[in-house]
């Protein structure tokens, strides 16, 4: 079991991040990435759409014989992360627990920001997990459902995506929070601009680390862990592999293997 691979899923590509983050954190584990552009995005889909299409990739990651699934994409693990745990035999993280965890422990003045597609907004998931940890918290949330194609389409550094985030922004700014939780995989291809917006008296909490390191101590607590070699990564997208591996390999560098086109329930 500690050889099986651990598989990952995002709605795009913006999961690559969470990938990178796991690669680095766990690099004797091979890794199985499922990018579902087919798709994408889920932030604007109804909760039962975001639970059919989550329970279809992660069942082909469990057919894979994975070990664990990670939950890359926050609106999945906002909306279906209940319904994953229920019907899978395999172990399943999201990525709201960990962010929420690490937001609490960068505030100082307890006021956090949420930015996040319109569903996991709508779900309050980050809300509740900050709640039930401190009460006393004040949680502002900010839907930024255009920084997903400015991702996707390599428009980070571009004045236009400037400015869409300082419209997105300013009511963040408005909230008081000294700490803003990345609540979405794609936004931290955007963290160095948004970075510089807020200020260096803002703590950007990035779900690819604190979901890494999650990872990491689930494996270490049930013993799953790779014992020792070089781990490997393998991706499948349910469209358009080129453009997909074009995107990875700029993520994750040169090396990274081409994706292999998996459709789901076609
Ligand atoms: N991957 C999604 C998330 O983390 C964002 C992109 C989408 O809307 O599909 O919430």
């Amino acid at each position: 079991m500690k050889k099986q691979p651990i598989g990952v899923f995002d709605s795009g590509i913006g999961g690559l991040t969470i990938l990178r983050a796991l690669h680095r954190a766990l690099p004797h584990e091979n890794l199985l990435y499922f990018g579902d552009t087919a798709n994408v995005p889920y932030g604007g889909k109804s909760k039962a759409a975001v639970t059919r299409l989550a329970l279809d990739v992660a069942r082909f990651l469990e057919s894979c014989g994975v070990k664990l699934i990670v939950v890359a994409c926050n609106t999945a693990s906002a909306q279906a992360l209940s319904a994953l745990r229920r019907q899978l035999t395999v172990p399943v993280l999201g990525v709201i627990e960990p962010g929420a965890q690490a937001a609490l422990a960068a505030t100082r003045n307890r006021k956090i920001a949420v930015l996040g597609t319109q569903g996991t907004v709508e779900s309050k998931a980050y809300i509740k997990a900050i709640h039930k940890r401190c009460p006393q918290a004040h949680v502002f949330q900010q839907a930024c459902p255009l920084f997903v194609p400015l991702a996707e389409e390599g428009f980070a550094d571009k004045p236009a995506a400037e400015l869409i985030a300082r419209e997105y922004l300013q009511p963040v700014q408005q909230s008081g929070a000294d700490t803003v939780i990345l609540g979405c995989t794609h936004y931290p291809i955007l963290k160095n601009l948004l970075a510089r917006i807020l200020g260096p008296r803002v703590n950007l909490v990035d779900s690819a680390d604190t979901l890494a390191a999650a990872a990491c101590q689930f494996l270490q607590a049930h013993h799953l862990a790779a014992p020792g070699g070089k781990g490997s990564v393998k991706l499948y997208t349910s469209d358009a592999p080129e453009k997909f591996t074009a995107s990875a390999r700029k993520l994750l560098g040169q090396q990274t293997p081409r994706a292999t086109l998996k459709k789901l329930n076609v």
